[in-house]
């Protein structure tokens, strides 16, 4: 097992407060039902961006939490890595608005588009520049307002999401604690079973991309579903595999909050018990980058994760990309 070079030291989140429950799908006069919902997803709820918020609005809170939990000024950060799928504007980055917002003057600043697993890369490519001496200090951002790029017509995607951001400082280690292992792949020949056809340079936004709708995200959910439990699946078998780990020497773990069956499925092929894994898919729906430091948040917050602990992350999203990460903490 290799030693920690860079650790988690500080995480944050935050939620917009307005809640939206399954049943006000069909108040909105969207032909779906609480059950159908929750039976196939396990979702309740999902926290919705109020008028005045933004991603940056969303990250910065999440970021102020996870420095202040770090012990870290704005000011000292060196890189600030955001990942999101629904940035604030095309151009520039909503990482160096993140950046002005939170008053980190030295920091370079972009984004990761990776979707769900956004998070899950930045942390790698941040503990990378650690490696690399070119970073002490790192700022790993997930946040998205996915209640703004779904179509609130089409209920087989609208229930799915939610809005959210998560955070965490990374630091050099120096006490054994930190990144263990870590995994990432891609494969872009099945870009199309979740994207949004419209709106980027290839199909610019026109009256007939407004007409079509073709600028929501689109997804072909049962295909989705089958390969992000088979992705989810090698990820986890990959980063246990790194840190010369069986899936019963994890304390908890952080898979991405998509769909219960989907966690449920990937836990099962870990051999991880499903009281090890942290869920909270319910109460949020999925965030998409924002989910895993969410729920690695409110993980430690609740005290699931302590001192000492093993912790696998994984996730998959649009892409497809997948990762997963082991973590002693
Ligand atoms: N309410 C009621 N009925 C619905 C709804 C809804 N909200 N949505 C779809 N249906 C209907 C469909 O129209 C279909 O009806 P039909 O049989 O008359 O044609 C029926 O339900 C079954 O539809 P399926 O899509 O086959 O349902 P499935 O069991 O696959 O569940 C779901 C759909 C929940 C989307 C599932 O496929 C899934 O979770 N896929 C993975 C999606 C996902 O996690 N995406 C994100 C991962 S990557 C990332 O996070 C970016």
């Amino acid at each position: 097992m290799k030693r920690p070079i860079a650790h988690l030291v500080g995480v944050g989140m935050y939620a917009p407060p307005r809640v939206m429950t399954n049943d006000e799908f069909a108040t909105m006069g969207l032909e779906t039902t609480d059950e159908w919902i929750y039976k196939r997803t396990g979702i309740t709820q999902r926290h919705v961006a109020g008028p005045q918020e933004t991603n940056c609005s969303m990250a910065a809170a999440a970021s102020r939490m996870a420095m202040k939990r770090a012990g870290v000024a704005a000011a000292e950060v060196d890189v600030i890595v955001l990942g999101t799928a629904s940035p604030d504007r095309l151009l520039p980055s909503t990482a160096v608005d993140l950046q002005a917002e939170l008053g980190a003057s030295k920091a370079a600043a972009f984004d990761v588009m990776a979707a769900c697993s956004s998070f899950l890369y930045g942390l790698i490519v941040a503990e990378g520049l650690i490696v690399s001496g070119n970073a002490d200090i790192i700022l790993v951002v997930g946040t998205e307002m996915l209640t703004s790029i779904v179509d609130w017509q089409d209920r087989s995607t609208c229930v799915l999401f939610g809005d959210g951001a998560g955070a965490a400082v990374l630091k050099r280690s120096s006490n054994g604690k930190g990144i263990l292992s870590s995994f990432m792949r891609s494969d872009g020949k099945l870009a199309e079973l979740l994207y949004r056809p419209s709106g980027g340079a290839a199909h610019p936004f026109d009256a007939k991309v407004l007409q079509d709708r073709s600028f929501y995200v689109k997804m072909q959910g049962r295909e989705v579903f089958k390969h992000a439990v088979r992705s989810m699946s090698e990820a986890a078998d990959r980063a246990l595999a790194g840190a010369q780990l069986r899936g019963a020497d994890i304390d908890v773990m952080i898979p991405h909050q998509a769909n219960v069956r989907i966690i449920e499925a990937t836990a099962r092929h870990a051999g991880i018990p499903m009281d090890k894994v942290f869920v909270n898919v319910d109460r949020y729906g999925n965030t998409s980058s924002a989910s895993v430091p969410i729920a690695l948040e409110e993980a430690i917050s609740s005290g699931r994760i302590t001192e000492g602990m093993t912790v696998l992350l994984v996730a998959f999203g649009a892409g497809f990309t997948w990762a997963s990460l082991v973590i002693r903490f």
